[in-house]
């Protein structure tokens, strides 16, 4: 399948995340873990990829969680944009750029988009009736008006859609609208705004659909019912004060509609990628040319945007490549449920790296892909694929073979003799592995990508079992080191093969199996007939995969089984607001603790577990702080902690209360202390 198409160069995005919130894993699972399994294997392939992606830092989402919080929307938008790219990086993004739309290059760059649609006529202006707000001075786009939903009752729906029944809205369908900012009925007002004609597009958009090959069927069924509907004419501009400015004279307090500026951010951030590499020019051959293949990796809530109203934009500008595929997934829930952000109902990136491995995360989130449809995260399901795949299976086979090795041929390869057909199935399994795995992801079928790769783990066990080299050592010691031989060929395959999944791990097994080199650096198609010389000298071995326990996710399954218990729609947690009464800030307990005992916790790089001294009363702490202090460096220390946090068990290990230290951009740590000796036990007021 796919496009017979011969192209050039790949041009790799991910949606860009809004920069007002932290990330989870279904969007993980939808955009950014699919592109870069993609990413990573059309490296191996030698191809020339690019993969982009970065901050969306405008809409009104931004504006009101910035109201909330009594901030600027920069202040809200460089919290979010440092905080989402380290947790990316964290989670192996491989992006080879990750821009922001609050760039001067970003606005520069829509700008010119703007003025160059305007000069050729392709907008409508229209003047029109926009609901006002008078206390607040300000219309009331979008997000900043709140109603019943013309179409199914729905009270609380939105300007731009309605979150219960779907449908996208203008804020002035709305029944009984309120205003968002101080809860009045607004006013009408007249105001001129920008509209791209994508009813008058249309055709044009539909001619390029038909030419779209290898599409998967919930997008383009998705594309198809929209335009059956006949597509209306979408307002490109806004009355507000945050975002790309209208480039044109008396365009005061407008600014470019968030849907219009985000996607032109794929184009300014490759800009600034190419700066980067020290040629300026560069972007151009990613998108101006027609040998570039575009491909847009995104959730299906961002379908028609990526699918119709950006290429319509680029089709009107004439001048930049169209995506060649938008491989939307669909949404991923959790236990059973819809992730809710505002009910905290979700497991953020951020909260998972402080507690567990990455890769058997990938490893699961890319076996139940929401491909085609949605599908659920379960924490017991992860952790089985865990333990019984990730450990049992491709951990034991690599883990038994090096041991073997190490054992009874002094971690050396050992010689290959003659064959029986054991071995050549084994060999032959291996050579069509790169191939299979990759006509897989080619395709964008990730979960079938696993399953084939799986196999060829699993081939490699009973490969193993049946040919008992324990036995034959003994019995027939040529045979035992052909047999060993190709298991330790497998475990060099699979370590290369499980790079675009498991790029952690990949790294870690290639340097059990000897190599200086770095796996990400190595050539897909050299699987086929990559040979370890005979004597070759093996790593170090080490156990690939942990086995995980129950009580490591219990802690997870009981808070989320306790967000669905509370009353539907209340927000777990308050969100937070710009001050807090002096009832509220009375709440929190702190005390003065004294730490008498300290020690790393086992297989978490980050971890220390501590026992605090708080007067007559002794407790137990974990803390992320294990790469700042060494557990000798803390006895004694003198610090301060929440004493009435709600105990946790962070990987199995409970924590009762939590420390309170100071963390800079640049991931500089200290430990809040005392100015003056005072006994532990001492509150904090
Ligand atoms: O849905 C979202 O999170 C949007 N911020 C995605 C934007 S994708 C692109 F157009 F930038
Ligand atoms: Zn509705």
């Amino acid at each position: 399948m796919g496009t017979m198409k011969n192209y050039k160069r790949i041009l790799v995005t991910s949606a860009l995340p809004y920069a007002n919130g932290p990330i989870h894993l279904g969007h993980l699972a939808g955009a950014y873990l699919p592109a870069d399994i993609y990413v990573r294997y059309q490296r191996l392939k030698k191809r020339d990829v690019v993969y982009i992606c970065g901050s969306d830092e405008h809409g009104v989402p931004i504006t009101i969680a910035a109201e909330k919080k009594g901030v600027s929307p920069q202040q809200i938008v460089d919290q979010f944009h440092a905080r989402n790219k380290a947790a990316f990086a964290k989670f192996g993004m491989s992006f080879d750029y990750y821009g922001r739309t609050s760039s001067p290059m970003h606005h520069q760059t829509s700008q010119e988009m703007f003025i160059n649609l305007n000069d050729k006529g392709v907008f409508i202006k229209k003047t029109e009736q926009q609901l006002y707000d008078a206390k607040a001075r300000m219309f009331l786009p979008d997000r900043y008006v709140k109603g019943e939903c013309p179409h199914c009752g729905f009270p609380e729906a939105y300007g731009d859609q309605c979150e219960k029944c779907g449908s996208s809205l203008s804020p002035t369908e709305l029944i009984n609208p309120i205003s968002a900012l101080t809860g009045d009925k607004p006013q009408q007002k007249e105001t001129e705004h920008w509209y791209i004609p994508l009813g008058a597009l249309q055709k044009q958009v539909e001619e390029w659909l038909a030419t779209r090959q290898g599409w998967k069927p919930n997008v383009m069924g998705q594309v198809k019912s929209w335009l059956n509907e006949g597509l209306a004419d979408r307002a490109v501009t806004r009355d507000l004060n945050w975002g790309v400015q209208v480039p044109l004279p008396h365009a005061e307090g407008k600014v470019l509609y968030v849907w219009f500026d985000a996607p032109i951010g794929y184009i300014s951030a490759t800009k600034e990628w190419a700066m980067e590499k020290g040629n300026p020019e560069l972007w151009k051959t990613y998108w101006q040319n027609d040998d570039t293949r575009l491909v847009h990796f995104i959730g299906k809530d961002n379908i028609v945007f990526h699918c119709i109203m950006f290429p319509a934009m680029l089709i009107a500008h004439g001048n930049y490549v169209l995506p060649d595929n938008v491989p939307a997934n669909e949404f991923l829930n959790l236990e059973g449920n819809k992730l809710s952000t505002s009910r905290n109902y979700a497991v953020w990136l951020e909260d998972y790296a402080e507690k567990f491995d990455i890769d058997p995360l990938r490893y699961y989130l890319a076996a139940i892909a929401p491909e085609t449809k949605d599908s659920d995260f379960v924490w017991q399901e992860y952790l089985t694929r865990n333990n019984s795949e990730l450990a049992d299976i491709l951990g034991n086979f690599t883990n038994r073979t090096l041991a073997f090795a190490k054992n009874q041929f002094t971690g050396t390869v050992p010689a290959r003799g003659d064959l029986d057909e054991l071995d050549r199935e084994m060999l032959s399994t291996i050579a069509r592995a790169p191939d299979e795995i990759g006509a897989a992801i080619e395709n964008f079928e990730f979960r079938k990508a696993l399953v084939l790769f799986m196999n060829v783990a699993r081939a490699a066990n009973k490969y193993f079992n049946d040919q008992e080299p324990w036995r034959t050592v003994k019995q027939n010691p040529a045979k035992c080191a052909t047999t060993l031989n190709i298991c330790l060929h497998a475990c060099n395959a699979l370590a290369l093969l499980m790079a675009p999944v498991l790029p952690f791990s990949a790294a870690k097994a290639w340097a059990m199996m000897g190599h200086a080199t770095d796996v990400h650096q190595q050539a897909w198609d050299d699987v086929r007939h990559m040979e370890l010389p005979t004597g070759h000298q093996l790593g170090r071995v080490e156990i690939l995969f942990r086995k995980m326990e129950e009580k490591e996710i219990e802690p997870e399954i009981e808070r989320l089984k306790n967000i669905q218990a509370q009353p539907d729609n209340k927000p777990v947690v308050a969100e937070p607001t710009a001050s807090i009464s002096i009832d509220e800030l009375a709440k929190v307990q702190l005390r003065v603790a004294k730490i008498v005992a300290a020690e790393k916790v086992e297989k978490a790089d980050k971890l220390l577990k501590m026992d605090i001294q708080m007067g007559d009363e002794q407790r137990q702490i974990v803390a992320g702080i294990a790469l700042h202090y060494s557990p000798e460096a803390l006895i004694g220390k003198k610090i301060i902690v929440v004493a009435n946090l709600q105990p946790a068990k962070i990987r199995g290990i409970e924590s009762n209360g939590m420390l309170l230290a100071a963390q800079d951009d640049q991931g500089n740590l200290s430990l809040l202390g005392l100015d003056k000796d005072v006994n532990d036990g001492a509150s904090v007021r």
